[in-house]
């Protein structure tokens, strides 16, 4: 996801620019640029890959002027390259763009057809040339980009700035969240409060349909009618300091470490210890009066999902209907009124969650959601948040997110349990006890990691691996096999164990690695039969169980990693873990970006 920032200032902006755009690595991108104005003169600086190349070009060629826009680019239309990197010119008018113009193709030609020339294969210049054809044809720069915006279709959130006015910037946001910065005489414009955040820790979110004319000292939201429009500043909690790796060599390393904790700290917003339950939810969804509930998400978040179906239907005795929000969005599932809906989304801003939210709450549903940025757009348009306490998650690949979104909808399940009075309070007692335990069975797992590094050094030689799980340890196969292809870009499955026979099973040989998830649980026989099978056809198995579970697995196996015992309720929440660092070692072997993987974005704001 592409990431903008501007800043209305007083000092040479170029290098808080290039600092803010560093914070919004994080997001994934693949080139990125720098404007300024600066005394009537309009200039720009862009680098494909990494920022550190636009460093050098400033370093080189420096910017000067106290205005400027700038931009990390995660491409959409057009290949990675200086030429399409943001920000794009036209006449008088700069701009960066997040999302995608989806009328772009019919202004491009109207664009051509009056004489305009791109420069660019990106739907992005259209809104440039646009704003540059209002000016020509006499409109102020205000009124110009109003004019220009009422003409785009599609998803954005863009920064303008203009040659003839050093103290002007407009934002505008439909999609891809743009907040405005409040500094001391200086204003600020960015994707989100962590570029904010060298600068300031008030912002104000903008809403769909609304721009901003931005000046020093001051600012004024409209409505695409051009009425002014309130929104409330608030203070982006959590997001002041700098994230770092600390002494890890990745985010992501250092984000699955904290797991133990962030889950603790989750947890604890949601258990009464003193009484071993889950504290009431002030919220709107009533689990004893609803007969069904829809879950929705993406990627990870979806496969959090997935999980809590087997418990909620399991423990709450509560149908669940769950699709990956990209089908479900266009599904037009039937749904009850009063029926309740659960979004899950790391980030909140998922378009396909978010589109999917919107056609729940359109169909007059209950909507909860699960998220770890509360002032995200889909924690904003909830009638209930049940916020994971993670922290800021900055490697692409979601770790400490996603079990930290198990441990909320294991306390959801339980409260829709106890709701529904499927589960007794002693019932429930335990389970909670079992969720009280995780984070110190959590913190036994991780010293699993060396020999977990050893098996990494095996599946960094392969080129395809299947991952295999039953009941609830099946989406995990599924989220395990995400893990390690996102990362390492080795291809990998996750399928029901139940369902080798279906077909996989042709794929077994002594070149597919076959990782079984299988704690000692109900099914565990079954799953070792299917052990047996991919045995029999030189299958080498890495079985991932408990001390029971490795003794009584009848099968050779290449590696056991042998897990504390832990209640079955919440072994998806512990069996994370080593799925999580199998995926991470191996793609350090295979020396991939890790936090930042090829063609890949942090949050995928388009659709
Ligand atoms: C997870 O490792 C992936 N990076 C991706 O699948 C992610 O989970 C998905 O894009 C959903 O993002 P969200 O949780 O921010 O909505």
């Amino acid at each position: 996801m592409c990431g903008i920032v501007g800043i209305v200032g007083k000092e040479p902006v170029a290098p808080l620019l290039v600092d803010a755009l560093k914070r919004l690595e994080y997001r994934g991108y693949d080139s990125a640029g720098v404007a300024t104005v600066d005394h009537g003169h309009m200039d720009r600086r862009r680098a494909e890959g990494k920022l550190i190349n636009l460093e050098k070009r400033l370093k080189e060629e420096p910017l000067a002027g106290t205005i400027g826009i700038g931009h990390t680019r995660w491409a959409t239309h057009g290949v990675p390259n200086e030429a399409n990197a943001h920000p794009h010119f036209s006449g008088d008018v700069a701009i960066v763009h997040n999302g995608i113009i989806e009328n772009f193709w019919e202004l491009r030609e109207e664009l051509i057809a009056d004489g305009y020339q791109f420069s660019s294969q990106t739907d992005t210049e259209v809104v440039a040339h646009l704003v540059s054809r209002e000016i020509r044809n006499g409109a102020a720069p205000v009124e110009a980009a109003h004019n220009a915006l009422k003409r785009l279709r599609g998803a954005f959130a863009l920064a303008i700035m203009f040659r003839g006015d050093d103290n002007l910037i407009i934002g505008a946001r439909n999609g891809p969240p743009l907040a405005v910065g409040h500094g001391d005489g200086e204003m600020y414009l960015g994707s989100d409060a962590i570029a904010l955040a060298p600068f300031t820790d008030t912002i104000t979110y903008l809403e769909d349909g609304d721009w901003a004319v931005v000046r020093r000292g001051e600012f004024a939201i409209y409505d695409m009618d051009g009425n002014p429009v309130h929104r409330a500043p608030q203070k982006s909690v959590g997001t002041a300091f700098l994230v770092d790796k600390g002494n890890h060599r990745h985010f992501m390393e250092k984000e699955i470490h904290e797991q133990p904790e962030v889950i603790a700290h989750t947890l604890s917003n949601y258990i009464d210890f003193s009484t071993m339950t889950i504290k009431p939810l002030k919220s709107k969804i009533d689990f004893s009066a609803i007969n069904r509930l829809a879950i929705s998400a993406c990627g990870t978040a979806y496969y959090a999902g997935l999980i809590s179906k087997y418990w909620f239907e399991r423990f709450a005795r509560l149908p669940v209907d769950i699709d990956i929000a990209s089908e479900f969005r266009y599904r037009e599932m039937p749904m009850a009124k009063g029926d309740a809906a659960l979004f899950v989304s790391q980030s909140g801003e998922t378009a396909d969650t978010l589109a999917s939210l919107r056609y729940c709450k359109n169909q007059g549903m209950t909507i909860g959601a699960i998220v770890n940025v509360r002032g995200s757009t889909i924690a904003r348009e909830a009638d209930a948040v049940f916020p994971t306490l993670a922290g800021p998650e900055i490697g692409v690949a979601s770790t400490k997110a996603f079990t930290c979104q198990l441990s909320v909808l294991a306390a959801l399940t339980l409260r829709a349990a106890e709701k529904r009075k499927t589960l007794s309070p002693e019932q429930v007692r335990v389970h909670v006890q079992a969720l009280i335990e995780v984070p110190r069975i959590a913190s036994q797992v991780l010293h699993l990691e060396d020999q977990i590094t050893r098996v990494a050094r095996e599946l960094a030689n392969v080129k395809h691996v299947l991952y295999l799980g039953r009941d609830t340890n099946f989406p995990l196969a599924m989220e395990g096999a995400l893990k390690l292809k996102e990362i390492s870009y080795i291809h990998a499955e996750g399928y029901a164990a139940g369902e080798l026979k279906h077909g996989p099973i042709a794929l077994i040989d002594e070149n597919m690695p076959v990782i079984v998830i299988a704690p000692h649980d109900h099914i565990f026989e079954k799953t070792v039969s299917n052990m047996q099978e991919v045995a029999a056809r030189g299958g080498k198995i890495i079985l991932i169980t408990d001390e029971k579970g490795a003794r009584l697995s009848t099968v050779e196996t290449m590696e056991t990693i042998v897990l504390p015992d832990v209640p079955e309720f919440v072994a998806p929440i512990i069996y994370a873990l080593p799925v999580q660092l199998l995926a991470y070692h191996t793609a350090v072997f295979m020396g991939t970006d890790v936090d930042q993987p090829r063609n890949l974005a942090k949050s995928v704001t388009v659709e």
